[in-house]
């Protein structure tokens, strides 16, 4: 996804400041990576760049350890944050197929962002309400039985509650 310039100068600067709290061991990667996506949400290709030259390692070590782990997101976060939960209970109950239900309606891949950036989606381990599977969480509030069929209804509710807010900023 593209950054604006100010979005660019930010990362630069934020992670140029991080960099210097840590050496140049490569076993600081993954606290520097956590400490990057605390800051700013996400690890742009920029900021992982800046990290490779700073451990002196190639950008693709860094890249493909970010891929692998998937703590890590390589998009920032959406307006609305959808998650869908992929543990035992919720995959058995068929929340893989809530998730394309989802990719479908928002039009991006599990793990992408949104061009206008209104929505992310992502998907989760195990969130702790097995009983209401299959389990969603929008904006970190949880939706329990979520099957396919539901899908629209929440992402028309959030269409309408993002319409009401922005009619509310030109009131
Ligand atoms: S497996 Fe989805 S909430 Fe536990």
């Amino acid at each position: 996804m593209e950054l604006t310039k100010e979005e660019k100068d930010a990362v630069n600067e934020e992670v140029h400041e991080l960099l210097q709290t840590f050496g140049k061991e490569r076993e600081n990667l993954i606290p520097i990576l956590q400490n990057v996506q605390e800051k700013l949400g996400f690890l742009p290709g920029q900021a992982m760049e800046k990290i490779a030259k700073h451990l002196e390692i190639p950008a693709v070590d860094v890249y493909g350890l970010v891929t692998f782990y998937n703590q890590f997101r390589l998009n920032p976060p959406g307006e609305n944050e959808v998650k869908v939960c992929l543990g035992t209970a919720c995959y058995m109950v068929g929340g893989h197929i809530t998730l394309e239900s989802f990719e479908r309606k928002l039009e991006i891949q599990e793990g992408e962002t949104s061009e206008d950036r209104k929505y992310s989606l992502e998907r989760v381990a195990c969130v702790g309400c097995c009983t209401m599977a299959p389990v969603v969480t929008v904006n970190d509030e949880v939706e329990g039985y979520v099957t396919p069929t539901r899908v629209d209804g929440i992402v028309n509710s959030l269409e309408e509650q993002g319409n009401s807010t922005n009619n509310d900023d030109t009131a």
